[in-house]
């Protein structure tokens, strides 16, 4: 074979190796999305409803805005780095995974998609009067009247999640285990709303009351 053929036979192999690795990993996107989801799916679930046992909370029916920013700030241990927050620590090295540009915007959008579901109540509820009162002199100027949440002032929903995690998570921001971080503005935010609920009495009431948003 001469050198020119031996060289267009490499360039030809090199350039069809090139082409099947493209074809495994699909640029940003849905279809990247919904590949980096397998690495996600074992602790939240296939459908993203997650799993109480391992403190993974449901990640359907949240949106692409927040999943984005909590990814970030896992990776960049604005959150979960507590040697004390033991969900954390099983979360952040996922979100540390997600090194391929484009990658956290991409699961975002796919886990967008997925659509969330009324979780059954796992704890003794407080008393839904008291946690109204709560919730519609204070949560309501950001997570709004429905438990909807509002993009601008950067609050989630709360109507697809479970109230186990919603009281783990508001303990973590009363501790300084979430939104303790200099730079994490949003959780700081939430974290002085969350020292208004005095005692896990009051926790509960107002979850009470969150889950009759919840439909
Ligand atoms: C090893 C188990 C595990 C895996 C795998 C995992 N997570 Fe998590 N994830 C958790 C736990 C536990 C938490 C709750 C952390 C806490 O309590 O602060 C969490 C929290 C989150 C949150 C925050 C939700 C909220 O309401 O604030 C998002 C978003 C998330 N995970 C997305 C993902 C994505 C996307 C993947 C795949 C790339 C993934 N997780 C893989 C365990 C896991
Ligand atoms: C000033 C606006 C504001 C008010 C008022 C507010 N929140 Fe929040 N809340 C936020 C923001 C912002 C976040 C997300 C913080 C982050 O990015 O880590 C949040 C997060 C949460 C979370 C965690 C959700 C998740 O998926 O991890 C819960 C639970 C919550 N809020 C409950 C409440 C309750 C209950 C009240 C009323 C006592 C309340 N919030 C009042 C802004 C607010």
């Amino acid at each position: 074979m001469s050198r020119k053929a031996l060289f267009l036979l490499f360039a030809a192999t090199y350039a069809a190796l090139l082409l099947a690795g493209c074809a495994r990993t699909p640029g940003p996107g849905l279809a990247r999305g919904e590949q980096v989801f397998d690495t996600c799916f074992p602790c939240h679930g296939r459908d993203g409803l997650g799993n109480q046992t391992l403190g993974a909370p449901a990640i359907a029916g949240l949106p692409r805005w927040y999943i984005e920013r909590q990814l970030n700030n896992f990776k960049s241990a604005m959150r979960g780095a507590d040697p004390h927050d033991m969900e954390g620590s099983r979360m952040r090295p996922m979100a540390r995974s997600l090194y391929r540009p484009g990658d956290i915007a991409s699961v975002a959008e796919y886990v967008s998609t997925l659509p969330g579901r009324v979780p059954s109540a796992t704890m003794v509820m407080g008393d839904t009067a008291a946690g109204r009162m709560r919730y519609q002199t204070i949560c309501v100027t950001c997570h709004q009247d429905d438990g909807n949440g509002n993009e601008a002032l950067g609050a989630p929903p709360l109507t697809h999640q479970h109230d186990w995690y919603m009281m783990s998570q508001i303990a973590k921001f009363k501790s300084g285990m979430r939104g303790a971080h200099p730079d994490d503005v949003m959780g700081a935010q939430m974290a002085a709303m969350a020292n208004t609920l005095e005692d896990s009495t009051a926790m509960h009431d107002v979850i009470a009351f969150i889950r009759t948003l919840q439909k």
